[in-house]
Parts: structure tokens; C-alpha cells; sequence
């Protein structure tokens, strides 16, 4: 995290909360790594963790400006740009201006053109037709887990990483464990040896509940059902893919294989509302 950009040059290596570049990258998009060039960030989806991978990415470096930004809704928008604003008017290195702030579902598109780098961290739902966009215009991109809701969008987004790897594109997802020092400390000690050979493990997710934002009379159910994604499988995935997909990873990463056989087991004690799934006739 405190490495600059040129730190990174000389040491050859840098990751910086989700964003890693490797030096031997001789994609266009990627030469200003070497000089004063402005790497252009453009945020596709400006809740609650879009803004903050546009906070992380630009403090990774002082050449590094946001220069565009897209959201399905005006006012999640309007949010991230004023907060976002507000903490770096003094850097200069918010540069969106206002005809840069895209709303809608072609938003996306509009914000990708004039990047570099883009961010897309929408509803999972949305991200295999984002990242197919972003890379087929030669974008490098973070983009947050989950990748896709279904296999349709999974086999999508599979074809255009082989079309990133093909086009030396750089593509991050954020699975952050991969990057924190206890788990790659802990890797380090598997593989020397320190518990034996891995023949199985269990990994858990339990969480408290999550947010619900309350119907207004002028939504449609559209707009109702993503603003409220959480609770509908084809813009989430649900729990296991949209939380428990971190440790889950980590087992795969770990095992450095995928499970020969595996066991699920789930409770709900916490999400019980009508508003959260439970539908009004189930009676537990
Ligand atoms: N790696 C992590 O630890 C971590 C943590 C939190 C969230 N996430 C992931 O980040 C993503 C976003 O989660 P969040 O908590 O920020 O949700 P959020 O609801 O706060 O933000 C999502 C934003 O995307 C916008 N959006 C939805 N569909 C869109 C579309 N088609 N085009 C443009 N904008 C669209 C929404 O209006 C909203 O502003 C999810 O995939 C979530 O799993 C990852």
C-alpha cells in the first residue's frame, strides 16, 4: 500500500488493494505505468464498494485520475461523485466532469470508452456484459466478485478473460484474501509443510443480515429489485456465490485443486423479513 508507482517499477511487483499490475506489461493502455501520463479510472457502479475501489485506486498513485463515472440511479451517483469530491478536491485528481457522470443502463458503455483502467463493481447480475464491453475495447480491469449470477454469464465472462490474457490486458477480481498478508503468510507455511499434506477443510460464512432498502411508491419493481439486489438470485447469485465465494475460493486456492467431493450444510436465522425472500407463506 505504500509503495508508489515507481517503487513498484524498480521492485517489479505492486499490489495495491485490488489493483495489480505486473512490469513486463507492454499493452498500450499500460506504457504511462513508465512516465508522468495520467492512468484515466473510470467507476462503473457507484454504491457502497464502487466508491470505495475509486477511494483505494486513487491513492495507489499520484498519476492516477477519475475520470468518469456510471450508475444505473442518478443519486448513487450523485453520492460517490460529492464524497468522493470532497475528499480529493484538494489533488485535483477527480476529473469528472459533469457530462462525464453517466446514468443508466447504456452508462456503462459511455464511462468504459475514455478509461484506461475500469472499475466494475455494479449488482454481479450486470458484470459479464460490462466486462465483455471492457475488454473488447481494451480496457484493464478490477472488477468485484462475483463475476456473473449464472452459467451463461460465467461462460461469458471465461471467453473474454481468454480474450484479456490474448490482448495482455490486466484483469483483478476482488478476492482480497489473496493479497492480505495472514493468508498468503499462512499459504507460505502449508506449502513448506507446516500441517502435512491437505487432504480436506471446511470453510464457514456466517454474517448478520444485510441492508433493505425500503419500497417507494415511485419505483417500478425493476428498480425496487435492484436497489434491493441482495434479495433476488438473478442479480445476486445468493449467499453461497455472492459472500461465502471468498472463502470458498480460498479452500480451492489453497488445496491449489478443486474438491474431489464436497458438503454444504445452511441456516437462516437472520434474514427472515418478507422484504429479505422469505416468502408470506412460509410458515418457519
Ligand atoms: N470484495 C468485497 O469484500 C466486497 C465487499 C462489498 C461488495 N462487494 C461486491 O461489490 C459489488 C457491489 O456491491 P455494493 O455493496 O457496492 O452494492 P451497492 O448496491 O451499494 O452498489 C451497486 C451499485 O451499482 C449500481 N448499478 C446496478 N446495476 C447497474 C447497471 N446495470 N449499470 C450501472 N450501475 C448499476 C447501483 O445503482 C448501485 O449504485 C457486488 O458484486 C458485491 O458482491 C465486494
Amino acid at each position: 500500500m505504500k509503495n508508489t508507482r515507481r517503487d513498484f517499477v524498480k521492485k517489479g511487483t505492486m499490489a495495491s488493494a485490488g489493483l495489480v499490475f505486473t512490469p513486463s506489461l507492454e499493452s498500450k493502455g499500460m506504457f504511462n505505468i513508465f512516465n508522468e501520463k495520467k492512468l484515466k479510472v473510470a467507476l462503473v457502479g457507484c454504491g457502497g464498494r464502487g466508491s470505495g475501489a475509486a477511494n483505494q485506486a486513487l491513492q495507489a498513485d499520484e498519476n492516477i485520475e477519475l475520470v468518469a463515472m456510471a450508475d444505473a440511479f442518478e443519486d448513487r451517483l450523485t453520492d460517490s461523485y460529492n464524497n468522493l469530491y470532497e475528499k480529493y478536491k484538494d489533488t485535483g485528481k477527480i476529473k469528472v466532469k459533469d457530462k462525464n457522470r453517466f446514468v443508466g443502463f447504456d452508462a456503462y458503455k459511455k464511462a468504459i470508452d475514455l478509461a484506461d483502467v475500469v472499475i466494475l463493481a455494479t449488482t454481479p447480475g450486470f458484470r459479464p456484459a460490462h466486462f465483455a464491453y471492457a475488454i473488447e475495447n481494451g480496457k484493464h480491469v478490477f472488477m468485484e466478485k462475483p463475476v456473473a449470477t449464472d452459467v451463461p454469464g460465467i461462460q461469458k465472462v471465461l471467453k473474454y478473460a481468454r480474450e484479456a490474457k490474448d490482448k495482455n490486458l490486466k484483469v483483478v477480481v476482488g478476492l482480497q484474501r489473496r493479497y492480505q498478508e495472514n493468508y498468503l503468510a499462512a499459504l507460505e507455511e502449508i506449502k513448506k509443510g507446516a500441517v502435512g499434506k491437505l487432504v480436506g477443510g471446511q470453510v464457514y460464512w456466517n454474517s448478520a443480515g444485510v441492508w433493505v432498502r425500503p419500497r417507494k411508491p415511485e419505483y417500478t419493481e425493476l428498480e425496487y429489485q435492484m436497489r434491493n439486489w441482495y434479495y433476488f438470485n438473478w442479480l445476486c447469485g445468493d449467499h453461497i456465490l455472492e459472500q461465502h465465494i471468498h472463502n470458498i475460493d480460498v479452500a480451492n486456492w489453497f488445496l491449489d485443486e478443486f474438491p474431489v467431493s464436497a458438503q454444504g450444510m445452511g441456516g437462516r436465522q437472520v434474514r427472515t423479513g418478507t422484504t429479505m425472500g422469505k416468502s408470506l407463506t412460509t410458515t418457519s
